[in-house]
């Protein structure tokens, strides 16, 4: 491959920073072993600085130079491709990807649009269900008022337990389980802290069935779905990247009929092309019973030790580091 100069962003302002900081390592140890690939990492830290291992500062210029700001007159370096390695923002909301489209940097993933749009979990399950895909049932929170509580409760009355959530976070954060009969109100506070509209889920008892979509050979793969197994049943932040978790997970879902495994095809499919999804996502499922219900879109994955999107494309016989390159090398 012809030299190309890789931006690979990491950090970013949301509560995901450090699991951001995790994935990277991932990939970077996979561009690393990329001929042509000059790597360039940089973090995005907690005040909003862009800066290298060395602790110097950058910025991203409008004409797509990196330039330190001690540079003067030094044009910087031209990048040729960004990787926003980022969960939540502003690398899972679009806002990263508007930059990159603005100044005509190519990057990969989702572009800025589609990111917003799975971001966001209601507009993700409005779209879900324009395009027949089956969500959980649910309502969604413009207000923090009296009428908003009273919806929630009349909610509560119909399913019993609920799942408040802020409506644009990951990682569990802004995610909470009220049970049937408790006041919701601080709660639906706490949601509201994090997200300008939260919504709220009836509780379901499902198994967490999820799959690996990715572009590879210029051909949309969907993995063989895989299974979170977690004892509680509420896959929080302290059971997803704690030492302590007691979760387990696999790449090949046991029991699974093969109508199950088509419609999880089917729907992942119907998503990807539907909501426009690119280059790599990870979408979760929950089956409860023998229905299929779509969670939610990663439209960023976690590329941590524990991750499953590339267990599930390695399961798939594809890696990592292939579809990285091959991203790269077809600019
Ligand atoms: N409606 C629901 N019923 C039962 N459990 C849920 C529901 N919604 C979320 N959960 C639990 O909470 C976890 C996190 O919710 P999720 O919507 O996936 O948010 P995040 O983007 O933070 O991962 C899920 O993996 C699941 O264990
Ligand atoms: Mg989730």
């Amino acid at each position: 491959m012809q030299k190309k100069n890789v931006l690979l962003l990491c950090g970013g302002g949301s509560s995901e920073h450090e699991v951001s900081l995790v994935s990277v390592k991932y990939i970077k140890e996979c561009l690393s072993g990329i001929a042509g690939v000059e790597l360039k990492t940089i973090e995005i830290d907690k005040s909003g600085s862009w800066v290298d291992e060395a602790g110097k500062k950058y910025l991203l210029d409008p004409k797509g130079y990196l330039r330190s700001f001690d540079q003067d007159g030094n044009a910087g370096i031209k990048m040729d491709y960004a990787v926003p390695c980022i969960h939540g923002y502003p690398g899972e909301t679009g806002d990263i990807q508007s930059y990159f489209e603005m100044i005509g940097l190519s990057y990969l993933g989702c572009n800025s649009e589609t990111s917003k749009m799975c971001f966001n979990k209601i507009t993700t399950k409005m779209w879900a269900s324009a395009l027949g895909v089956a969500n959980t049932p649910y309502i969604f929170l413009s207000e923090n008022d009296k009428s908003s509580l009273q919806i929630v409760k009349d909610f509560q009355a119909k399913h019993g337990d609920v799942v408040v959530k802020a409506s644009n976070q990951g990682s569990s954060v802004g995610c909470y389980l009220v049970e049937k009969g408790q006041d919701p109100a601080s709660t639906i506070q706490k949601a509201f802290g994090y997200s300008p509209f939260v919504l709220v889920e009836k509780r379901m008892k499902p198994r967490e069935i999820e799959v690996s979509v990715y572009d590879f050979d210029g051909k949309l793969q969907v993995s063989f779905p895989g299974e979170i197994i977690c004892p509680s049943n509420f896959y929080s932040y302290e059971e997803k990247y704690s030492q302590q978790s007691l979760t387990t997970t696999v790449t090949r879902a046991e029991n699974l009929t093969s109508e199950q495994i088509k419609k999880i095809t089917d729907y992942a499919t119907k998503l990807y092309h539907g909501l426009k999804l690119r280059h790599l996502s990870r979408i979760d499922f929950f089956l409860e019973g023998d229905v299929i219900y779509l969670n939610e879109i990663n439209t960023f994955p976690g590329l941590t030790p524990i991750s499953m999107f590339p267990k599930m494309m390695e399961a798939n016989g594809h890696s990592f580091k292939t579809f990285l390159e091959q991203h790269i090398s077809n600019l």
